[in-house]
């Protein structure tokens, strides 16, 4: 991929803040081999498990590539037998019972966030999702529910009405992008991304969303600001871009499991370019931290509080569980979704309260 070879060599003359942390410095070397070589046309098959540190995983079950035949072949029989034919789960449910039930939930949730249903909107096929399934009519993964659900949370509290701007840093997959502007169509969107999930994202996108939505990163290479924005675009953006924002006022600015994997002083550069000028923050992270061990993970886990600080004059508007359409995020203890404001734009805020 020539073009990933030219955004790289961007990225590593860019400022050392800008370089991936400890937490995704052990995945960039794998990643990078991996999308050099990888066939598009599969990025959502499981057959590149990797890409599931970025958000391609949409399998039902887990799988293992290089797990050998025997154990493969123990597994599909043991499926077969067990988990679609009869009952293997609790209160006899099969997999087709939790997808209508994520679905249901996704109906629940729009109608309380007054969105356009789950029902008016589908999946791409893109990528050859393994987990694609229907339902009337419409084509859905567990995933595009999960990040439906998100907005879900996020509109009950943000209330777009369809023309703002977002700015989401590590946008990964792009899955939340696609969902934003398969609801609201006239969003204008900046996706900031290290250069190697960036053009599998910018791949999935043009795909999902169509080539003409989509402002490619090699386009937006050479910008020194952000005049050549277009209204209702999605914009894909090297992360070493960042600091265009500047004093560019925009909506929301959005990041969901990224900051986490990061270091303390990685996301306080990020924000520098974001605080002030936007209106509204958008995130969704490990409550306590994500994983740190002497050699791996993050050196310094961020928790809900620190958020709290590094966000100053913003005010917590919500906060929760993080869920997904079938469950609540549990991994590394537990997720929040939480949404802050600028206090200049809530209406009703005197002398630090909402009225
Ligand atoms: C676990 S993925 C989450 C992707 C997506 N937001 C989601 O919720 O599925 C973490 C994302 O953060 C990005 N990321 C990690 N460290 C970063 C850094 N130092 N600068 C910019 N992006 C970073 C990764 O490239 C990846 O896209």
């Amino acid at each position: 991929m020539k073009h990933l070879k030219i955004l790289l060599d961007k990225y590593y003359e860019a400022p050392e803040i800008f370089q991936a942390g400890r937490y995704w410095k052990s995945y960039e070397k794998i990643i990078i081999n991996e999308v050099e070589k990888a066939d598009v046309n599969q990025l959502r098959s499981g057959v590149y498990p990797i890409f599931g540190t970025f958000g391609f995983s949409e399998s039902v079950y887990h799988y293992h590539p290089d797990m050998p035949f025997h154990l493969k072949l123990i597994k599909i029989i043991i499926r077969s037998l067990f988990i679609t034919k009869k009952s293997y789960l609790p209160y006899s449910l099969r997999l087709s019972d939790i997808r209508e039930m994520a679905y249901k939930n996704c109906i629940t949730q729009g109608e309380l966030a007054n969105l356009k249903p789950i029902s008016e909107i589908e999946t791409s096929t893109f990528g050859n999702p393994s987990d694609l399934f229907e339902i009337n009519g419409k084509k859905y993964t567990m995933q595009f529910l999960n990040f439906y659900i998100r907005l879900c949370f996020a509109q009950r509290h943000l209330k777009f009405t369809g023309t703002e701007t977002v700015v989401e840093l590590g946008s990964g997959s792009g899955f939340q992008v696609e969902v934003l502007k398969k609801v609201f169509p006239n969003l204008t969107i900046l996706c900031f991304d290290l250069p190697y999930p960036l053009v599998l994202c910018e791949k999935y996108l043009s795909e999902s969303l169509g080539n003409h939505i989509v402002i490619k990163s090699s386009d937006t290479l050479s910008w020194t600001d952000l005049n050549g924005i277009e209204e209702g675009k999605v914009h894909m953006l090297g992360n070493w871009k960042f600091p265009l924002l500047g004093n560019y006022n925009f909506d929301t600015f959005w990041n969901a499991a990224s900051f986490g994997e990061m270091e303390p002083s990685i996301v306080k550069n990020y924000l520098n370019y974001v605080l002030g000028t936007c209106d509204s923050i958008y995130l969704l992270q490990a409550r306590n931290g994500k994983e740190s061990s002497q050699k791996s993970g993050v050196i310094t886990p961020i928790r809900f509080s620190d958020y709290e600080d590094m966000l100053g004059d913003y005010y917590l508007i919500n906060s929760s569980d993080a869920y997904e359409a079938h469950r609540k995020m549990s991994q590394s203890g537990g997720y929040f979704q939480a949404v802050w404001k600028k206090e200049s734009t809530i209406i009703g805020f005197k002398y630090g309260v909402v009225a």
